[in-house]
């Protein structure tokens, strides 16, 4: 099968497009023959060396796939071949074919396309638990979303809207700011002035939530935006810097720095996991939420599309066509 390779640890352009070995299969994984691969933003980080995961190279990266099932491990009793479905591994799917552990597939409704299905898992799986479980968002609060027409962003400002809050998104352009608004967010904005637009924004009172994917030098303005009891959502740091935090600030406030690693919920929590993605799926079929797909390319394409997505292009998710 052709698949991408990370030889070594290096510059994104040095990963190769050829042809390998199929994968094992193991007693307790189903075959997917790969349809859509789900692009990530630490997909391009991993293939680097600077993500938190560095697995033994050679490897193939690739943590979201979407496609039919084309065999099954000897252990498998809940899927069969021919089922539609999606599944979430640390590695492997930028692959025409992958294994995947039956635990972390889900099978995904006829009505559902393959792309939408690739988005439903990192993007709106992540922003689901941070705003439900993590950042308990509650109906008429304000929630800020940074990266906003991004992949994670996109997914908070559907589900800040279905939850109810008021939604102001943040983006660094105008383009970016109209996407935003497309997809549910009440008001778009600026990163310029945004300590006094947001002031503004919450009559003085300062922000309930904020969605930060983003982290870098903004972040200290965003604690300096929090409402008394606020929580600020560390999600990521698409800006390439860690910020440090005053602490002072959280004191006077009384807000809470609130982190999420949606990967180890998955992990750690199978059983509300499973309830998130039941929801998200039945949110998604009821035309709540709808993932901007916003690129398809070739899988051969994959360093030109993790170059742009680490160059601040992405807009909505982008899928991998094998
Ligand atoms: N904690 C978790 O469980 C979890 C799960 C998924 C993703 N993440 C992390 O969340 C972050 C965002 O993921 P995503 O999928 O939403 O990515 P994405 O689709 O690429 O969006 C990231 C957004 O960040 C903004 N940004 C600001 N400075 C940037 C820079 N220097 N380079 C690139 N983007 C920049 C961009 O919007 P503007 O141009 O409008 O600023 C961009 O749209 C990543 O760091 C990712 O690793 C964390």
């Amino acid at each position: 099968m052709k698949a991408i390779i990370c030889n070594n640890f290096g510059p994104i352009k040095n990963i190769e497009y050829k042809e390998v070995d199929d994968p094992n299969l193991e007693e307790d994984s189903v075959l997917i023959k790969v349809s859509s691969v789900g692009v990530n933003f630490p997909d391009g980080l991993l293939v680097q060396g600077k993500y938190q995961l560095k697995p033994e190279t050679p490897f193939i990266p690739g943590m979201e796939v979407a496609g039919e099932v084309i065999e099954l491990g000897s252990k498998v009793s809940d899927f069969k071949v021919g089922d539609r479905v999606a599944g979430l591994s640390r590695l492997s799917g930028y692959a025409e074919k992958t294994a995947v552990k039956f635990s972390s597939v889900f099978k995904i409704p006829d009505n559902m396309s393959f792309d939408d299905s690739c988005a439903l898992l990192c993007a709106y799986g992540t922003s689901h638990y941070a705003l439900k479980q993590r950042g308990q968002l509650k109906r008429n609060e304000t929630l800020v979303v940074l990266g906003a027409s991004g992949s994670t962003g996109i997914a908070a400002i559907q589900i800040g809207k279905i939850i109810g809050a008021k939604v102001i998104a943040v983006a660094s352009n105008a383009e970016k700011q109209k996407i935003a608004k497309n997809n549910g967010a009440d008001m778009a904005i600026g990163y310029e002035n945004l300590k006094e637009k947001l002031k503004d924004i919450s009559d003085g009172k300062g922000i309930d939530v904020i969605f930060d994917p983003v982290g870098g030098d903004v972040f200290d303005t965003l604690a300096r935006t929090m409402a008394r009891k606020g929580r600020l959502l560390v999600i990521g740091f698409a800006s390439g810097s860690i910020p440090k935090l005053a602490v002072n600030l959280a004191l006077v406030k009384e807000f809470s720095v609130v982190g999420v690693f949606w990967g180890a919920f998955t992990r750690s929590e199978p059983v509300e996991y499973k309830k998130n993605m039941i929801e998200l799926f039945n949110w998604h079929n009821n035309g709540l939420i709808k993932p901007l797909i916003g690129e398809n390319h070739p899988l051969s394409d994959a360093s030109k599309v993790l170059e742009k997505i680490l160059a601040r292009g992405a807009k909505g998710k982008i899928i991998l066509k094998p």
